[in-house]
């Protein structure tokens, strides 16, 4: 039973093979956080004497020392002086609750969430626990399922107003755990746009420490992710809890520690500019979080977050499926396109063995720079003289699949969409419009601009018989402001936008089954299970430079699998940095996401076009293992000049290891590099060399990488079992 429960302790113990998590109801009443980790037959320790130095009975419940126990939902103003999870403004304007335990419920499987994305989970078993403010009839659902084959624990909260008053939810955070066991310091993924989802570890300090964005995006700068440990923990060794949310919109990751070193995390939506009415009967519900434990560091925790993706967020006909090689136009022609350049380059693709072109930005509307058309779907006749349907027919005629670009989210003020509706956007009225990339961002939470944009992007993939979708989403939010909105609800908008934005991929997405999608903003803007939820596959950065690409695609690994991270072999010197490096480097990086094309494939010699052909044939083959295989992170490029990953197939026959130097440095020996994932017992071959080695060996004294001769050189190694 992966859910027990002892009435006679008041214990709920969440668990499976290797994991625990228990909650126990002090005094009957508050759900007390009293474990969470290496799986235990029960905890018997008094929470009560071990926290306040005080035995349980004999306390009358408004003596109970919040301050210092760790809670499930802690909120702030009974006693607990630290920022709780969930904060309601009553009719009163006061907003201490005592919420006490009211009932809970064990349910086989786990619930979606209704208009948010949320991981499936037929083989889980879910706790439902009711707490209740008797005072105000404020009620919250919280919600834990626990898997039997993954070490994550999926929470979420609901927030009933049971009372008689309307009350405005100021902030409805997702999960908060209290943790012991001095933790020492925190991961996040932090960045820019082009340089995305930086690795940094700092050590905990007192107060309040962690990530967040408040762009109405999860962001290019920070991701809804953060990992605790001791300063012990590695990539192999050491206890990791990590939190991370599924949602896209502006979210807050916080770590508060208190001073007797407990750790209190907490993720969820953002509350700054986040308010939300609940009439009496209303219900809110916030986005669910995923707790993963790993015994095995940080790789551990990662090996969990991958199968979470992939087994239970990606949905969909690719969700495990090769995906087709693409090669994308942007940064072969930008703007500056029509038929016959964009058929030439289709036809040298499909001659090195492309399986996908795919038309970027720019083929609607009169768009020939960045400032004008978003929102018009139509057909720029005169670069597409055929129209999409007169293209695509010419590009399937050539056997190759045909995708196209959108950025359904957006409008340009030069654009007839505008014109015709200059209230869709978000903008204040009367108040100058802050443009970014020309760019205004439209109303999502309002229902004829959704039905808009559905109706458009269905019109114009259905004109083009579009196979690829790549769903981009260019600037952040601000003057925030919803003409469907009246004064007293305007905090409301970010959420209802991110609600609007599910509800149009829903209907897209479903009404288009054999489509594959791939998010996007502006590279990795939006990098989240949300997105991964509707779409298997995000372009990681606009940065296709492969040394960068080395940190943002580490990075990244941290939390999401090799098959969601769109990864291109592009032109050198490299559009973004003017940096040059080899062609095989380029792939080799690109094999560390699903790979493509972003270059004008007509401008290259002979050479390096059989090259690629050859490349195209080895990705092919690898595909599986490469998008699927369990994967190891081996040598970190924010430590120094060197990066290695590799992926293992689930039997542990077959691995492929990747290896790439930085700059060259003079007289510098050959390296070491000891491997992850294999089968001690078995021996391996090395394709390419015939040389054989055995797991044991590869996994302690480890391979040896060559020097390197130039700068940004990469090793790949094919190693297989040998029989
Ligand atoms: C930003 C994307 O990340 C790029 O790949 C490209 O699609 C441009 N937008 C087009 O405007």
């Amino acid at each position: 039973m992966p859910i027990l429960y002892s009435p006679e302790n008041q214990v709920f113990h969440l668990q499976n093979d290797r994991i625990s998590y228990i909650i126990r109801l002090v005094a009957g009443k508050y759900p007390i956080h009293q474990y969470w980790g290496k799986k235990v037959r029960a905890i018997h320790a008094d929470v009560m004497e071990r926290c306040c130095n005080q035995q349980e009975e004999g306390f009358t419940l408004h003596e109970l020392p919040l301050d210092t126990l760790p809670q499930e939902c802690p909120v702030f103003g009974c006693g607990d002086m630290r920022q709780g999870m969930l904060e309601v403004r009553q009719a009163d304007g006061s907003s201490a609750l005592d919420l006490c335990y009211d009932s809970h419920e064990i349910l086989k499987g786990k619930p979606a969430l209704k208009g948010l994305p949320s991981a499936r989970g037929e083989e889980a078993e879910t706790l439902v626990l009711r707490l209740r403010d008797e005072h105000s009839g404020v009620a919250v659902e919280l919600s834990y399922s626990v898997y039997p084959d993954i070490d994550v624990i999926a929470r979420n909260m609901r927030v009933v107003n049971d009372g008689e008053q309307p009350v405005v939810l100021e902030r409805a955070l997702s999960a908060c755990v209290d943790l012991e066991n001095t933790h020492a310091q925190l991961t996040t993924l932090s960045g820019a746009w082009a340089r995305e989802r930086q690795i940094v570890t700092r050590p905990l300090v007192p107060g309040h420490q962690g990530v967040e964005s408040v762009r109405g995006a999860s962001s290019h700068q920070a991701c809804p992710f953060m990992a605790l440990g001791k300063s012990t923990v590695t990539e192999d060794e050491g206890e990791v809890y990590a939190l991370s949310l599924c949602y896209s919109g502006s979210f807050w990751a916080d770590v508060f520690v208190d001073c007797n070193d407990m750790a209190r995390a907490q993720i969820g939506i953002q509350p700054f500019q986040f308010s939300w009415e609940l009439k009496p009967g209303d219900s809110f519900q916030t986005p669910e979080a995923y707790l993963c434990y790993s015994a095995n560091g940080l790789n551990g925790m990662s090996r969990e977050f991958h199968h979470l993706c992939g087994r239970y967020i990606t949905r969909g006909k690719y969700a495990h499926a090769s995906r087709p090689l693409l090669v994308n136009n942007w940064e072969a022609t930008y703007f500056d396109f029509n038929e016959d350049k964009l058929l030439e380059l289709a036809a040298c693709a499909k001659d090195v063995g492309i399986d996908l072109f795919v038309l970027d930005d720019g083929w609607f509307g009169h768009r020939d720079v960045d400032n004008s058309s978003l929102g018009d779907w139509v057909d720029d006749r005169r670069k597409l003289p055929n129209g999409l349907r007169g293209l695509s027919d010419k590009i399937h005629g050539l056997g190759l699949k045909f995708g196209l670009w959108f950025e359904p989210e957006m409008i340009s003020p030069d654009s007839d969409l505008y014109r015709a509706h200059p209230d869709w956007c978000i903008h204040i009225p009367g108040r100058m419009q802050v443009e970014s990339r020309h760019q205004l961002v439209l109303d999502l939470s309002r229902k004829e601009v959704r039905e808009y944009i559905i109706d458009a992007v269905s019109a114009a993939m259905e004109r083009g018989n579009v196979d690829y979708v790549k769903w981009d989403m260019n600037r952040n939010m601000n003057m925030l402001h919803s003409d469907g909105l009246d004064s007293a609800h305007q905090k409301e908008l970010n959420h209802r936008y991110i609600l609007g934005l599910y509800e149009i991929l829903e209907a897209v997405t479903s009404r288009f089954p054999d489509v594959l999608f791939e998010s996007c903003a502006g590279g990795g803007g939006r990098f989240d299970f949300g997105m991964m939820y509707y779409m298997p596959q995000a372009w990681c950065s606009d940065d296709t430079d492969a040394f960068m690409r080395c940190r943002i695609q580490y990075g990244t690994s941290m939390v999401f699998p090799v098959s969601t991270m769109g990864a291109h072999v592009s032109a050198v010197p490299n559009h973004q940095m003017g940096r040059s490096t080899p062609l095989a480097t380029r792939a080799a990086v690109a094999m560390g996401g699903t790979y493509g094309y972003e270059l004008d494939l007509t401008r290259l010699p002979k050479e390096e076009l059989d090259e690629i052909r050859r490349l195209n044939e080895k990705v092919k083959a690898l595909q599986p293992l490469l998008l699927y295989g369990e994967f190891y992170r081996l040598c970190s490029p924010f430590e120094g000049n060197k990066t290695a990953f590799m992926s293992v197939s689930e039997d542990r026959c077959e691995a492929v290891v990747t290896h790439v130097y930085g700059p060259a440095e003079p007289n510098r020996q050959p390296v070491l590099l000891p491997l992850r994932g294999l089968d001690a017992e078995k021996e391996y071959r090395d394709v390419e060399s015939g040389r054989v080695y055995g797991g044991d060996e590869l996994m302690t004294h480890g391979l040896t990488i060559p020097r390197a001769w130039g700068d940004y050189m990469a090793t790949q190694f094919h190693l297989v079992a040998v029989d």
